[in-house]
């Protein structure tokens, strides 16, 4: 009889055999926690439909974000849902405006324990809940957003954000607000671009959250889900614009797009575990179905697999908490 010259199995053997072997680690500090704040209520309001986040008050948030930091997560990405909204998002580049009075109270919080970053995009600020403003005919004008975006930068820069997510997919929206940060004194901010951000239903969850005002969709701006090249190409443009980092996302549907870019680019890369992979997973758990768990640690360990240096995910503090406990 013959035996079997190769044996993976051999390489399975134990727990602390297949430890050993481990090819990818993740640990606290590469996750990302993505955090609501909304203007104008006294106590926390439950997102339906992203069971166990919510929309804070200034107070809840610096709560969670000193839990984040106490759990050993890496940093903290603040959304703003403003009272009042006008045509041009004009609460974005208020100092007054909630999300950059938010990264104030978190930076006093948590003072420099994490990295504390702003989403730069005027969807929430806007009464018609595009990305960017619109043109008489009703339709997102690129470079009349742009100067909006270079104002909502200085805005979050003042406000103290170490760093920017620019979200809205608009052509040339890195280059511009890299030159109006330096500009306005601001050339240690760093810029995450969310560079291959596909349009879809997996933002689903993230609407509510939001208390999003949109109607129609974002297919004019945000990417084709069926193509692969173009989110490699918007990677290398932003490069080339000055992003610091580049963000493919969703994440789990979007797998080969990350590994392509991370063969691509030579700066981090980070991927974006959205509301709507998040919501599935708890509500597949909620039925009984899969491990919470279980399944959630398999899925930020594909984004390391894939080539992510770090994750954003709203499971970001409760992660932390698991991944110390494994250790
Ligand atoms: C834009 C923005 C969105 C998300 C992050 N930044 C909404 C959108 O593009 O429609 C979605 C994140 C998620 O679904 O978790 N401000």
């Amino acid at each position: 009889m013959s035996f079997p010259t190769h044996r993976p199995r051999r390489l399975r053997t134990s727990a602390p055999v297949r430890r050993l072997m481990r090819e990818t680690h993740l640990v606290p500090s590469q996750l990302v926690l993505p955090a609501f704040v909304r203007e104008g209520i006294d106590a926390p309001q439950p997102i339906s439909s992203m069971p166990g986040q919510q929309q804070h008050t200034l107070d809840s948030l610096r709560r969670a974000a000193a839990e984040a930091a106490e759990a050993g997560v890496g940093g903290i990405m603040l959304f703003g849902v403003p009272s009042v909204r006008d045509a041009i998002g004009s609460g974005a580049d208020d100092p007054t405006g909630i999300l950059n009075v938010a990264t104030s109270a978190v930076i006093e919080e948590v003072g420099d324990a994490i990295v504390v970053q702003t989403d730069l995009c005027l969807d929430e600020f806007t009464d018609h809940g595009h990305c960017g403003v619109l043109t008489a005919g009703g339709a997102v004008d690129n470079d009349a957003t742009l100067d909006r975006y270079a104002a909502m930068a200085i805005a979050q820069a003042e406000a103290g954000s170490h760093l920017l997510g620019l979200s809205g997919m608009m052509d040339g929206q890195t280059a511009v607000v890299r030159q109006a940060l330096d500009g306005a004194g601001f050339s240690d901010t760093i810029i995450l671009a969310y560079s291959a951000k596909y349009a879809g239903a997996f933002y689903g969850p993230f609407r509510e959250a939001v208390d999003s005002q949109l109607t129609g969709d974002r297919r004019t701006y945000q990417m084709d889900a069926a193509n692969a090249r173009e989110g490699v190409r918007e990677a290398l443009l932003d490069v080339e614009e000055g992003a610091d980092i580049v963000m493919v996302k969703p994440g789990l549907p979007y797998l080969d797009v990350l590994a392509d870019v991370r063969a691509a680019v030579d700066v981090p890369v980070w991927a974006y575990q959205v509301s709507g992979e998040y919501s599935m997973i708890e509500a597949a758990a909620e039925k009984g179905w899969i491990d919470r768990r279980a399944t959630m640690t398999d899925s930020l360990l594909a984004f390391r697999r894939a080539g992510a240096d770090a994750i954003l995910t709203y499971a970001a503090t409760e992660a932390a908490g698991w991944l110390r406990e494994d250790i």
